[in-house]
């Protein structure tokens, strides 16, 4: 007899139990309730298909296959239709029969859709296309988009009014110049009648790396959990989240203001990686998930508001920030508000809150996490398995670490803080590796192992130092060879996202003519090979101030679509810039001479790798 069945019987569960494919992870990820047969959906993003669980015993008793990872899903009211996004690069949204199981449509939207939303009269289908920045409206019954709005920077959740009027959208990253002194990721507001943005919300400074956001059942907030990057600061230390700390960010819903932050962290231990929120009904509580340290904040709502009546409310300027008395400033202030539940699983995702119980996706564990809220309810946390659990290699086991805080002094953040989805934060940090005073901007790690050395300056001597690095002087560790090794295979079996660029998986016209203008400006000559880097340093006239005359390290440029601002201090908010602004000596290739319409082509074809 399998362990998985032994675990099944102890369980009592067998009743009507199916088993998920066996040898998959699962990783579950998105959930939603169904109030009408009381269950839950689960999107397991490795095993790409979608559970229907019981939310009382765990039973699995139904599975909805899919072809790509599934990411997103929403539920009609009589729940008899879920429509499940996929992570594709031409994606699609799989409109299944919950009874049948069959899918009875697919809509075509952008690359990597997410999030879908559907409008209090179910006719429309709101979705995020990550990739291509925007948002699409989508009329169900045709099948057709009906609008595209532009969204500010990979856009990852979205949120919509009780009325339906007003959708929210959470933009995962910030965009422009990295090399400022303020970066925050955007909440836009699109009226979906006039069907325009109409609004966009800075988050403080420093606000960063989105996942996701939900409105409060009485329709007047919107709660959004962020990273709260400090940036401008050298990381010499971590203590006091000198780093990263984390942030619950308030939005008034009325007035379509942001009007209050409040930290997450406490003191002396960090709550890294907030990823999904949720309220429970009666909005006696507001639930965050820390997805790094494998934690719940279970905040009184009640408790919360009346601290807050006690404290200013943020009126957008820089003086705010600055108020001694601010909740965005004081590690102490959810003292007696919030409860920190660790939970059983590990890689917490996103949950449902129903009235007295909230229910978790851990990703890495294949479970279901069950907290009850009440602080009256003794052994209040269990995880449930929702398969087999086949044992992790390497790879899996990286990708664990990776997105880990407890590898890090104090909880204060994983190396997916500054690298989410192993690539980067969008932000300058002034890493110790290369002095003191020059901030870079955050390397993302696809290809890291392959294109030796590491770090802007190439002052490790290969990604495998740089890892080890990390641990010792970003998270305050000491590394342990065997999580290295598997952070190193995890980080080599990364593979590379095709562009937004490409038409039907090929290079356009234009990318076409601007591969010839590649090896005409001279590009290729360092750019060169299956990874676009010789691997050696060139000063091509970029170091400023005290870098000056350095050399740096040719950058790989696969995937090099998603990784702006550009240059070692993400100087360059837009890749033209690097050219027409930043190489007045053709020192970083013959560009000078190009018309616009030449590097419009040239920049095609390398947005396309
Ligand atoms: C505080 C933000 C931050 C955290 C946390 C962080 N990194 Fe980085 N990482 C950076 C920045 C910024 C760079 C680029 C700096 C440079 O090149 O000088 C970088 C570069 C790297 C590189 C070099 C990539 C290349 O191609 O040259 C590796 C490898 C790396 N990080 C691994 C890790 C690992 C592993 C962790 C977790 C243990 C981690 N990082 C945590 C900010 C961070
Ligand atoms: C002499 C070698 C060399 C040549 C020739 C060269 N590059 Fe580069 N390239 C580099 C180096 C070194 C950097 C890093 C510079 C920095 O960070 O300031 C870089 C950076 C870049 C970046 C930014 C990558 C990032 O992630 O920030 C892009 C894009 C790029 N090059 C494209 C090109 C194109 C297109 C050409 C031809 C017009 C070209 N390069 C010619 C060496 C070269």
């Amino acid at each position: 007899m399998t362990k998985w069945l032994l675990c099944l019987i102890a369980a009592g569960m067998l009743g009507g139990a199916v088993n998920a494919a066996p040898g998959d992870y699962l990783s579950p990820f998105a959930i939603s309730y169904d109030a009408a047969t009381k269950s839950l959906y689960v999107a397991e993003k490795t095993a790409r298909q979608v559970a229907r669980v019981l939310p009382g015993s765990g039973t699995v008793n139904k599975l909805y296959p899919l072809p790509s990872e599934p990411n997103g899903l929403a539920l009609s009211k009589d729940g008899k239709t879920l429509f499940v996004t996929v992570e594709e690069p031409q994606g699609r949204i799989y409109v299944l029969n919950t009874d049948s199981g069959e899918t009875v449509k697919q809509i075509n939207a952008g690359h990597t859709p997410m999030s879908p939303k559907l409008s209090p009269d179910e006719k429309t289908l709101y979705v995020c296309n990550r990739f291509d920045n925007n948002v699409s409206i989508i009329d169900i019954a045709s099948g057709k988009t009906v609008k595209k709005l532009a969204a500010t920077r990979e856009p990852v959740a979205l949120t919509l009014t009780l009325d339906g009027k007003f959708l929210y959208v959470a933009n995962h990253l910030p965009e422009g110049a990295a090399n400022v002194d303020f970066m925050t990721s955007v909440i836009q507001i699109i009226d979906t009648q006039k069907k325009e943005v109409i609004k966009n919300i800075a988050l403080p400074n420093g606000a960063i790396d989105l996942r996701e956001m939900t409105i409060s059942p009485d329709g007047k907030y919107v709660y959004v959990p962020s990273i709260f990057a400090r940036f401008l600061v050298p990381t010499t230390q971590i203590e006091r989240g000198w780093i990263n700390t984390h942030a619950l960010n308030i939005i008034d819903a009325k007035q379509q203001r942001l009007i209050h932050t409040v930290l997450l962290d406490d003191v002396d231990l960090g709550a890294a990686n907030p990823w999904g929120v949720g309220c429970s009904p009666d909005h006696k509580y507001i639930v965050v998930v820390h997805s790094a340290p494998h934690e719940l904040s279970i905040i009184d709502r009640e408790k919360l508001f009346e601290k807050l009546s006690t404290v200013p409310e943020n009126d957008g300027t820089h003086k705010f920030e600055e108020l001694a008395e601010n909740p965005m400033n004081d590690l102490s202030f959810l003292f007696g508000v919030r409860r920190r539940i660790h939970l059983k699983g590990i890689g917490p995702r996103n949950l449902v809150v129903l009235n007295d119980r909230a229910y978790i996706t851990e990703y890495f564990s294949d479970s279901l996490g069950v907290v009850a809220l009440s602080p009256d309810i003794k052994d209040n946390v269990r995880s449930v398995p929702l398969g087999p659990r086949k044992e992790m290699d390497s790879v899996r086991k990286g990708e664990m670490y990776f997105n880990d805080a407890s590898l890090c002094y104090q909880q204060w953040q994983s190396c997916s803080t500054c690298h989410p989805d192993a690539r980067m934060d969008a932000v300058n940090w002034d890493l110790l590796n290369d002095g003191i005073g020059n901030p870079k901007s955050t390397k993302s790690l696809l290809l890291a192992h392959m294109t030796p050395p590491a770090m802007v300056r190439g002052v490790r001597p290969d990604a495998e130092t740089g890892v080890r690095a990390g641990i010792r002087y970003i998270q305050f560790a000491v590394p342990e060879e065997d999580k290295s090794v598997a952070i190193d295979d995890y980080l080599k079996s990364l593979k590379p996202i095709p562009s937004p660029h490409l038409v039907d998986g090929k290079l356009s016209a234009a990318a076409e003519r601007g591969k010839k203008i590649f090896e005409e400006a001279g590009c290729s000559m360092c750019h060169e090979g299956a990874y676009y880097t010789d691997m050696e340093k060139y000063d091509v006239g970029t170091g400023a101030d005290n870098e000056a005359g350095t050399e740096f390290d040719t950058p790989a440029l696969i995937e090099v679509w998603r990784t702006a601002p550009y240059l070692y201090d993400g100087r360059a908010a837009a890749m033209t810039d690097i050219f027409r602004t930043f190489n007045p000596k053709d020192e970083h290739g013959n560009t000078s001479e190009l018309t616009d319409e030449q590097l419009n082509d040239l920049i095609e074809y390398v947005m396309s790798l």
